[in-house]
């Protein structure tokens, strides 16, 4: 039987980080997961930076204290609050955090408007600003989508509520943008209702696949790459057999492209 110090362990505030997990396993479906979601403590997005920082550390302790091989922080939040400070505490470990694509969105779009849509913790965070220097002539909006991660921990990422929602927060942005960052992991599970409330014309980005290349090259670099069979295992801070069901469909169902 494996060790816990065979799995590679994805964290979020609560199921989001599962459509980064879904590229991880798309990619090396041979490797072993923990993923943890911390649904009793979501949404992060809403409360003090230093508050999330706390909490992701004190997950990521925990992790660390049973043994794991590396870590993806598969929440943008987490990671714009967190990650210089976990990178410090365990430089010699495999760390990979996810970021907003905003590199990928602006260069294929140089002259376009773009649009960002994230918690207020991660639009509001130095590390969003440093990306964002980087491209002083570009034609960004930052759109904070409080609520929405809610709904997608309600089950509820593809409905008539989403519909609802989405409307308030991207209604102003409708045939006004080419590109839009997802810059949260819960929202990938909204895309066939971002979809319909913007149609085909803007181009969605978001760093899932990216964050499993990276991973993948780290543990390529450090010889940690395992040859199979892979397994998923679920854990969340909320004792509850629904949320354990709903990070199963998540990840199997064919909710966005
Ligand atoms: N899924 C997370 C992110 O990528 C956090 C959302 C939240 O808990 O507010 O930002």
């Amino acid at each position: 039987m494996a060790s816990k110090a065979d799995y590679i362990a994805v964290i979020d505030s609560g199921v989001g980080g599962i459509s980064v997990l879904r590229k991880l396993v798309q990619l090396m479906p041979q490797e072993r997961y923990l993923y943890f979601g911390d649904s009793a403590n979501a949404p992060y997005g809403t409360k003090p930076a230093a508050q999330v920082q706390a909490m992701t550390e004190a997950t990521v302790e925990r992790l660390m204290k049973r043994g794991i091989k590396a870590l993806v922080v598969a929440c943008n939040t987490a990671t714009a609050t967190a990650i210089e400070l976990l990178r410090e505490k365990y430089p010699d470990f495999i760390i990979v955090g996810i970021e907003p694509a905003v590199k990928p969105a602006i260069l294929q779009h140089p002259e376009g408007a773009v649009g960002i849509m994230a918690t207020p913790v991660t639009l509001q965070g130095e590390k969003l600003e440093k990306l964002l220097r980087m491209f002083p002539h570009s034609n960004i909006h930052k759109i904070p989508a409080p609520g929405l991660v809610e709904l997608v921990e309600a089950g509820l990422a593809n409905s008539p509520q989403m519909d609802e929602f989405l409307a308030t927060v991207l209604g102003p942005y409708v045939g006004k943008l080419d590109a839009l960052v997802l810059g949260c992991t819960h929202y990938p599970f909204a895309i066939p209702a971002i979809r319909r409330m913007m149609g085909e014309n803007t181009d969605l980005y978001d760093g899932g696949a990216g964050t499993a290349l990276q991973t993948r090259r780290r543990l390529e670099a450090a010889g940690l790459l395992h040859d199979g069979p892979g397994c998923v295992v679920f854990e969340n801070s909320l004792e509850d057999p629904t949320i354990i069901n709903l990070c199963k469909s998540l990840l199997t169902e064919a909710h966005y492209g």
